[in-house]
């Protein structure tokens, strides 16, 4: 399996006839199973708008994004379901992810049952509880009844994930999901979040504007600015030896990131 962008292009209607914002511009990215791939870049260079056309949220205006090698734009009917089952988005829990109102158990098993991974009390509960264990919430029996402001705030980023690996995806695209988090709290989630790419083969797009985050779990590094993926490559060949005087710039700015050893 491969997700791609290919030279993807957004533009945005500008206000009250002004010209247009051009989000992202002429960007190319791949994502595969098993490969955590991170997304750096300043606010407002584009990287939510690229997170948003790779989860088919919103239409690119040029280009394409393509599951192995099929224009996703093109899809019909259930294959745009199940596009939506393999490339599954978690975005960090202040954005309203969760309902309140709805308790752990029923938030995950609701879209259990909506993608039909299994229905039945007993095996959406099941389901519900296999994917509670993989994100470290055990025993996950004591966390089925509980709402959202009951639980701490990495324990509701763990849901999001939960729900999230539920349906068996992919891809994961992740938009700031931990950036909201104290630093020990991030180092747990985070680890869940990396071992499930063993555990489960899932493969990550990780937006964050965190390059100590980048340098612990990334296989793989996109840099954005002002819309355009100015550099790419290996994390580890990334942050040795940039190349874009933006990535020199973003790294100098994070001073524990000076080279190690
Ligand atoms: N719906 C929209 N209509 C108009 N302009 C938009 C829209 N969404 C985003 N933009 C503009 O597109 C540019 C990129 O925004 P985007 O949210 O993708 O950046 P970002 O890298 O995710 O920033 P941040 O790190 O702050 O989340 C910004 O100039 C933003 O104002
Ligand atoms: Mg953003």
């Amino acid at each position: 399996m491969l997700l791609e962008a290919l030279s993807v292009t957004k533009s945005f209607r500008g206000r009250r006839g002004g010209a247009p914002v051009v989000a992202v511009s002429n960007a190319s990215l791949r994502a595969e199973p098993g490969r955590f791939v991170a997304i750096v870049g300043e606010s407002g260079s584009g990287k939510s708008t690229l997170a948003r056309m790779l989860l088919d949220l919103i239409p690119v205006t040029d280009g394409t994004v393509e599951l192995d090698g099929h224009d996703i734009a093109q899809l019909r009917g259930g294959e745009r379901r199940a596009y939506r089952r393999r490339v599954q988005a978690v975005l960090q829990d202040p954005a309203g992810s969760l309902n309140p109102r709805k308790r752990v158990e029923q938030a995950i098993g609701e879209v259990v049952r909506l993608h039909r991974i299994a229905s039945g009390r007993s095996a959406v509960r099941a389901k519900v509880i296999e994917a509670l264990e993989l994100v470290g919430m055990e025993p996950a029996g004591r966390f089925l009844d509980r709402f959202p402001h009951e639980l701490s705030g990495g324990q509701r980023q763990r849901v999001l994930i939960a729900r999230a690996i539920a349906l068996g995806p992919d891809i994961i695209v992740a938009d700031e999901a931990v950036s909201a988090l104290d630093a020990s709290v991030k180092a747990g989630v985070l680890k869940v979040m990396a071992d499930l790419t063993e555990t489960i083969g899932v493969g990550y797009v990780f937006i964050t504007h965190d390059l100590p985050v980048v340098r612990k779990v990334a296989d793989y590094v996109y840099v954005m600015k002002s819309g355009e993926i100015v550099e790419e490559g290996p994390k580890d060949r990334l942050f040795a030896d940039p190349q874009h005087p933006y990535t020199r710039t973003l790294l100098a700015a994070a001073p524990e990131l000076a080279p190690a050893d």
